[in-house]
């Protein structure tokens, strides 16, 4: 494996491999299982990938989740040696090279501006599409790969993708859990331990929400969802939509809902002091 921190560094790398196909895995970080599965992906995918190691400070809202963020990069580099090949590149940028000029560009994604993560995190899409379009200039990637735990991230990356006429291919990959069925996230390490124990209670719940789809009004599941969870000392539902998976439009009756389309049940939740996400498939029988 090989670690390189410029982009011209990156570059010469690539220019002498010149790989028939190159696969890239973005990350901020604080690897966990969820990275070493796209990684895994990437791997029988591409001869060659590249993983990137960048915290982003322009998607980030709120200034002490940025301060907060996890920061583990010898773990991350000793986690990724033992999952990555020889010519596979592992590259950790500063500032400077992600944005030699400050980050101005603006993105607009339609619908996907106005629900669930883009209401509760302003400014934090148009973030992630500074970095990744940034970050799809220097590798040139032709497959990326996302995790679907930020469902709403990859339906944002795929319109980025068709707005600038990229070529790279997005593979959105499943959502990697926890035995106890949290989600993995590199902010998973900031819970404190109680709230740690309880945090299960998001995925149980869900998979409940997706049983009652048939049973229930939407009205119903929602109110089952947000008592659920807040049954629980300290944790509170910021929302949960249950949503298509192109336009992710939620849906407020189940007379909405199409045969031929993919829904999703989306939740974002405060536990304690950090904020988990998670979704599951909701199929109508
Ligand atoms: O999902 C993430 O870790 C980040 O949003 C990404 C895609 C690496 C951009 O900073």
């Amino acid at each position: 494996m090989i670690v390189v921190n410029s982009v011209s560094g990156l570059r010469g790398k690539l220019d002498t491999l010149k790989p028939s196909l190159l696969g890239f895995v973005p990350t901020m970080g604080a690897l966990h299982e969820g990275h070493i599965s796209l990684a895994a992906r990437a791997k029988k995918d591409c001869p060659v990938m590249v993983v990137s190691i960048y915290v982003n400070p322009t998607q980030f809202n709120d200034k002490e989740d940025l301060k907060n963020y996890p920061r583990t990069i010898q773990s991350d580099i000793r986690l990724l040696k033992k999952h990555l090949r020889k010519n596979d590149i592992v590259f950790i940028p500063d500032d400077r090279e992600i944005y030699p000029e400050p980050g101005t560009r603006k993105f607009s994604f339609g619908s996907l501006d106005r629900v669930m993560e883009a209401l509760h995190r302003p400014g934090h899409f148009n973030g992630v599409a500074q970095v990744v379009s940034r970050l799809f200039e220097i590798v040139k990637p032709d497959i990326a790969y996302f995790g679907l735990k930020d469902f709403q991230q990859v339906a944002v990356i795929k319109s980025l993708v068709r707005q600038l006429s990229m070529k790279v291919r997005i593979e959105a990959c499943p959502i990697i859990r926890e035995s106890d069925g949290l989600a993995m996230s590199s902010r998973n390490r900031l819970l404190e331990p109680d709230i740690r124990r309880r945090a299960p209670v998001i995925r149980r719940t869900l998979i409940k929400a997706a049983e009652m789809i048939n049973t229930k009004d939407i009205g119903g599941i929602r109110d089952y969802v947000k008592k659920t969870i807040e049954l629980e000392k300290d944790f509170e539902v910021e929302y949960f939509e249950i949503a298509d998976d192109e336009k992710l439009i939620p849906v407020s009756d189940r007379s909405e809902m199409k045969r031929d389309k993919r829904y999703y049940g989306c939740i974002a939740v405060r536990a304690g002091r950090i904020r988990l996400i998670d979704n599951i498939e909701i199929t109508l029988a």
